[in-house]
């Protein structure tokens, strides 16, 4: 599943300006009205990161996606939690792994944001996508993957279970740091968009970026190395690009002017269209 190309994107435009719709709207305007913006953990400025409060701000806030972190429980549920331990976002300890997901269900993972978010539940990735699908897009992370072997094919049949794995549903996207993660599961449900998340600049030449074209639609890099270059050269091999994670509002305009496709942010606000 590629993104929709450079070629259709200009044709598109084209034809927008030649029946006169497009006239007076300024590029400036074009990029922020077309720009993804993905509500980062859910709205996590707003809301615990990865609980339902936080998905459902995100739907509050008119965010194109939310995005999510999935892992698995000691006995092989797929859990929304960023962190490989419980400790920083719930009132237990240890590693999301050592524990079954009936013990993770009883933890609190919604006090540590604030007293008003008490008694907020560890999701599950089924839960999510009952939940949201047909609301709001979904970026779904495959966070760790060399811990939890299997993972892909648990994601891609709760896809799959519900529908999700068919071509242009265009609401589901696949992304990890772990590149064998995300060719593993662009084999298992091809027509679901995938995506490269970085922070390496090793990852960003241009024999990197064509490499991660063979399969992937998205590079989606931490937003200290997005330029109009990058942008370009990444658009040039018809993959779409996302900026993370953008926690002051400072950021938003550089990131537009360079022509991303999507902001991943705490604050969907934070791009211009969001706001109240
Ligand atoms: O979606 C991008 C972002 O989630 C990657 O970083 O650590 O917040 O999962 P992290
Ligand atoms: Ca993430």
């Amino acid at each position: 599943m590629k993104r929709m190309g450079k070629t259709a994107i200009v044709l598109m435009l084209a034809a927008g300006l030649m029946a006169g719709q497009a006239a007076g709207v300024s590029a400036a305007t074009e990029k922020e009205d077309k720009v993804i913006t993905v509500a980062h953990r859910g709205a996590s400025g707003y809301a615990p990161e990865n609980t339902m409060a936080a998905f459902e701000q995100s739907v509050a806030m008119k965010a194109d996606f939310l995005e999510l972190d999935v892992q698995l429980s000691k006995d092989g549920r797929l859990v929304i939690i960023h962190d490989t331990t419980v400790d920083r976002t719930t009132d237990g300890t240890g590693t999301v792994r050592s524990l079954t997901y009936e013990e993770l269900s009883q933890l609190d993972a919604g006090s540590f944001f604030s007293p008003a978010f008490q008694g907020e539940k560890i999701p599950t990735l089924e839960q999510v996508l009952d939940e949201y699908r047909g609301k709001i897009g979904i970026l779904i992370e495959i966070k760790a993957s060399y811990l939890y072997p299997g993972i892909e094919q648990k994601v891609a049949d709760a896809l799959s279970d519900r529908n999700l794995d068919k071509p242009n549903n265009g609401k589901v996207i696949i992304q990890s740091f772990e590149t064998a993660s995300v060719e593993k599961f662009h084999k298992l449900l091809p027509d679901i968009p995938v995506g490269i998340l970085t922070s390496s600049a090793n990852q960003l030449t241009d024999e990197a970026l064509a490499q991660f074209s063979t399969y992937a639609d998205y590079i989606n890099p931490n937003l200290a190395y997005i330029s109009e270059d990058l942008v370009n050269r990444v658009h040039a091999l018809d993959m779409g690009i996302m900026a993370w994670t953008v926690r002051n509002a400072v950021y938003v305009q550089p990131l537009l002017d360079a022509g991303v496709d999507g902001i991943i942010t705490d604050y969907p606000d934070y791009v211009p269209r969001h706001r109240g």
